[in-house]
C-alpha cells in the first residue's frame, strides 16, 4: 500500500510528522516515520530553549538528528519555531532588557539558527502563536518590549538569512473564521502591503472531538490565499475523552478525512503535518488530563480509522 506521503505527492501536497527526541531511540517508530511521510517538523528540537540554552551559545545536536534523518529519507523539513512565548531559555525570561538590547538577542537568534540550517528548510514557523483568542496581541516579552514591529522583523531578519526558505506565521485555533484567524488576516495583509517577506499561514490544527468540527475550515484556507500566501495545516491532532471508543474513532477519522479534503481543495495549501503520528509520543495525555488518542496510528503503532480515512481521500 502506498505510503500517506506518496499518495499526497501526486496532489503536490505532502504529507508529514513532527517527531521528537524519545522516537529517535525506537526502531519501529523510525521505521514508519521514514517511509510513511514525506516531511518531519521537529517537535521540540529547533524552540529557543533547545538552540540556545545559553546567551550567544549554541546547540544544534537535536536538530541536526532531525534534519539529517529527513534528508537521508528524502523529507522536507519545516523549521519550527524562532520566536514564541514558551519554551524560552531561563536567561532570556529572566532577563532585564531595553529595546535595543532585545532586538540584538532576536536578531542574533534568528539568523544564527536559520543560517545554520540554509538550504535544508523548506518553511520556518518565524513567529509562533502571536494573537490572544480574541485578535488582539499576545503580551509576549517580544511584545511588551519591542511592541507589534517585532514580527515584521523578525520576518525579515530570517529571510536575509536563508532567502529561499518561506516564512510562515503559526498559531492555533485559527482553523476557521473568527477574530484570531482575522487577526492573522488583517496583519499578513499588512504586511504583504509593507513589502516584508511573508510567505504562509501556518494552521495547527489541534482539535477536540468535544468542541465540534471547526465552520469554513476552506473558506478560511481561501482567504489567506487569495492575499498571496500558501496555507499549511502545521500541526494536526485530533483529540478525545478517554476512554476511545469505536465511535469517538470513527468521528475522528471522518474529522481526519473532512481536514484533508479541505486542503486539497485549495489550491495554496500546500501539505498536511500530524502532530507526531502515533499516541505513543503524543504530547496530548501530557497536557490535557483524561484526553488523548489523537494521532492516526495507536500506541502499538497499528494504523487506526483515521490512518485509513485520510488515506481514502488522497
Ligand atoms: C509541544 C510539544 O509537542 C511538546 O513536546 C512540548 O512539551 C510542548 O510543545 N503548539 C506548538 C507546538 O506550536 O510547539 C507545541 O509542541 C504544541 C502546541
Amino acid at each position: 500500500p502506498a505510503p500517506l506521503g506518496d499518495l499526497a505527492k501526486k496532489h503536490h501536497r505532502y504529507f508529514g510528522s513532527a517527531v521528537d527526541g524519545p522516537g529517535f531511540a525506537d526502531p519501529a517508530y523510525l521505521k514508519l516515520l521514514g517511509s510513511e511521510f514525506g516531511q518531519l517538523t521537529p517537535a521540540n528540537a529547533m524552540k529557543w530553549y533547545a538552540t540556545e540554552p545559553e546567551r550567544g551559545v549554541f546547540d544544534f545536536t537535536a536538530a541536526d538528528q532531525v534534519v539529517s534523518f529527513a534528508r537521508a529519507h528524502h523529507q522536507k523539513v519545516r523549521g519550527h519555531t524562532l520566536l514564541w512565548h514558551n519554551q524560552l531559555p531561563a536567561w532570556l525570561t529572566e532577563g532585564t532588557w531595553t529595546a535595543g538590547e532585545l532586538r540584538a538577542v532576536l536578531k542574533n537568534h534568528i539568523q544564527t539558527v536559520v543560517r545554520h540550517h540554509k538550504g535544508r528548510i523548506m518553511h520556518w514557523d518565524v513567529v509562533n502563536e502571536a494573537f490572544e483568542e480574541d485578535g488582539t496581541y499576545r503580551e509576549s516579552l517580544f511584545y511588551k518590549t519591542l511592541g507589534p514591529g517585532y514580527i515584521a522583523d523578525a520576518l525579515r531578519w530570517a529571510h536575509e538569512a536563508d532567502p529561499h526558505a518561506k516564512l510562515y506565521l503559526n498559531d492555533y485555533n485559527v482553523d476557521g473564521i473568527g477574530p484570531k484567524s482575522d487577526a492573522y488576516h488583517r496583519l499578513i495583509k499588512q504586511l504583504k502591503a509593507d513589502g516584508v517577506p511573508v510567505d504562509g499561514f501556518g494552521i495547527q490544527g489541534h482539535l477536540a472531538l468535544q468542541y465540534g468540527f471547526p465552520a469554513d475550515v476552506r473558506q478560511n484556507m481561501q482567504r489567506f490565499a487569495d492575499l498571496g500566501v500558501e496555507v499549511a495545516v502545521t500541526e494536526l491532532d485530533i483529540r478525545m475523552r478517554l476512554p476511545a471508543t469505536p465511535e469517538k474513532l470513527a468521528t475522528q477519522a471522518t474529522w481526519y478525512a473532512d481536514y484533508v479534503e479541505a486542503c486539497l481543495a485549495v489550491e495554496k495549501c500546500v501539505g498536511v503535518t500530524v502532530w507526531d503520528y502515533t499516541d505513543k509520543y503524543s504530547w496530548i495525555p501530557g497536557v490535557f488530563p483524561d484526553e488523548g488518542a489523537a494521532l492516526p496510528y495507536d500506541e502499538h503503532l497499528r494504523p487506526k480509522p483515521a490512518y485509513h480515512a485520510a488515506k481514502a481521500v488522497l
